[in-house]
């Protein structure tokens, strides 16, 4: 995407928002915690206190719900359309502007390489506001044609009208925490909702410098709230408000389930994106130093941090040693480090619980008889960095391949019947994203066909665009994101029958 950027000095910007003590966005104001509490976040390339962040829980979400509300059915809905589009292109104007701003934010917040910040959270961001700023004026009914069979030769005009849900809860996770606060705020606000957003207790720095851009946009006060806080408490709050009509969640299945129940109280509509365990099946025909590279950053891009992550390597047996010895090699190669050195390929996991997490399915996976052919552990005492691991000597029924790692952990696992490998690679409570590489085409879409998975990429993988839906079969989730699809999750259908 050729764009031409307006890049501020940003260091100081950085560090200054850094050091503050984070208030919270509720209807166009930034207030302290009900409680008066506050948290730390850490950076997690050396563990220490990154910044202070107000503690909402269940009082401010009910503030902010209210806020919603009152700007859902107020200045909010006066908006045209267009005005509408306008203010969210106005935002990702904004968002550009501030590029090397929020790509630091995001690398000091999450460890993720600055480099990587720069060409694809924050522009993918960017662009998916543009993309949903695009449908602000294209929600569109149907007329429908009707032919009521107990009412012969009435005439009848019948068409449907898209409305927005109302008011959407939406909880988010580190990973990705500004991009995922642009896929779940973009199409909310370009189908006319008022949203609570409340960001990962480990990330919510850049949703936070985020919200006051859309003040500076001109969004009306209450149409964008952002409560930070836990899952536990404020996340549940918001998951279980009888005044939200629409919670959309990304994170863990496990919480996923809560956020159902969560839900039941008052049926408030439910979207997920939750866990995956994908299937990268890689044939013999392939072209194989692109296969090699691309599984690799199949499963080593954002640290393994990645729903989607290719974290089944399937290798045809005979190029099986080539392929795992590739891998292994461009994982010894990996540059880990700190995300705001420049020679950094790969930064730490974001937190204690996620090294400690990902180091337990190491060890539970050795116990179990796995063999690593690169990395196994942590890497140094201090930060939560874990070395690029590639398991071999693995079977179905082992944890590392059947759950998800959440790291930079891939499992290569050899196969040579066709058919089996289709049940092997189906073979999961998740059914997320899965890769192909083979040369031959007709393979390639029959296998697609064959995957249950809501993204196959073939010949490529981790490709995202805000016009390509994104989400899961099975647990790994319900509805999908971007794309025109998700339009549907933040729009109800209201029938209009009239008799002539
Ligand atoms: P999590 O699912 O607990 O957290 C995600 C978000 O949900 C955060 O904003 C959190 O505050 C919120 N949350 C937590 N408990 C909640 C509750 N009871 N009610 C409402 N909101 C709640 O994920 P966590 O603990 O950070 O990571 C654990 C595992 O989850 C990871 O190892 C990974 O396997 C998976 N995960 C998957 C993600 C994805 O993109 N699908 C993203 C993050 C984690
Ligand atoms: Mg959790």
């Amino acid at each position: 995407m050729a764009t031409v950027l307006n890049i501020a000095p940003s260091e100081n910007k950085v560090s200054s928002f850094v050091s503050r003590t984070h208030k919270m966005l509720i209807n166009g104001k930034w207030v302290g915690a009900a409680s008066g509490k506050t948290f730390d976040t850490y950076n997690p390339a050396t563990g220490e206190v990154l910044s202070r962040v107000a503690e909402g829980d269940r009082e401010d979400i009910d503030r902010a719900v209210k806020a919603a509300r009152a700007a859902f059915e107020g200045r909010w809905s006066q908006l045209t359309p267009s005005e509408r589009g306008r203010l969210i292109w106005k935002l990702a104007d904004l968002l550009e502007e501030n590029l090397e701003e929020f790509a630091e934010l995001e690398s000091l917040d999450n460890g993720k390489p600055l480099k990587i910040a720069r060409v694809a959270d924050v522009p993918l961001a960017v662009d998916l506001f543009r993309y949903m700023a695009g449908w602000a004026t294209k929600i569109e009914g149907n007329t429908i044609p009707i032919s009521v069979p107990y009412a012969p030769g009435a005439k009848f005009l019948a068409y449907t009208l898209r409305e927005p849900v109302g008011v959407v809860g939406q909880i988010i996770p580190w990973n990705f925490p500004l991009l995922m606060a642009a896929w779940k705020l973009g199409p909310a606000l370009a189908t006319g909702n008022t949203v609570v957003l409340k960001p990962a207790e480990q990330t919510p720095l850049t949703a936070l410098r985020l919200g006051e851009l859309f003040q500076e946009a001109g969004f009306p006060d209450g149409v964008v709230n952002i409560v930070s806080g836990f899952g536990e408490t404020a996340g549940a709050a918001l998951a279980a408000h009888a005044g939200v009509d629409k919670v959309a969640f990304t994170g863990s299945t496990e919480v996923g389930k809560l956020i159902l129940q969560a839900a039941a109280g008052n049926l408030k509509k439910v979207s997920l994106e939750l866990g995956g365990k994908s299937p990268n099946v890689v044939f013999a025909d392939v072209d194989l130093d692109a296969a090699i590279a691309g599984a690799a950053s199949a499963i080593f891009f954002n640290h393994g941090q990645c729903c989607c992550a290719g974290s089944r390597l399937y290798v045809e047996n005979k190029i099986f040693d080539k392929v795992v010895e590739g891998v292994a090699e461009n994982a010894k190669k990996i540059n880990v480090g700190p995300g705001q050195d420049e020679s950094t390929d790969m930064g730490p996991l974001v937190s204690a619980e996620q090294l400690n997490r990902v180091c337990g399915y190491l060890e539970s996976g050795f116990s179990e008889g796995a063999k690593a052919v690169a990395g196994g552990g942590r890497l140094g005492d201090k930060g939560y960095f874990v070395k690029p691991t590639v398991l071999v000597n693995t079977n179905e029924k082992m944890k590392v391949v059947q759950e998800e790692i959440f790291g930079p952990v891939v499992t290569a696992i050899p196969f040579s019947d066709p058919a089996e490998l289709v049940t092997q690679a189906n073979d999961s409570v998740y059914g997320l994203a899965a890769g192909i590489w083979t040369r031959d085409i007709q393979k390639a879409h029959r296998l697609a066909s064959q995957l249950r998975a809501g993204t196959v990429w073939i010949n490529c993988y981790n490709i995202f665009d805000a016009a390509l839906p994104f989400g899961g079969y099975k647990q790994s989730g319900w509805g999908r994101e971007m794309g025109h699809e998700v339009l549907e999750q933040y729009t109800e259908v209201k029938a209009v029958c009239t008799a002539l």
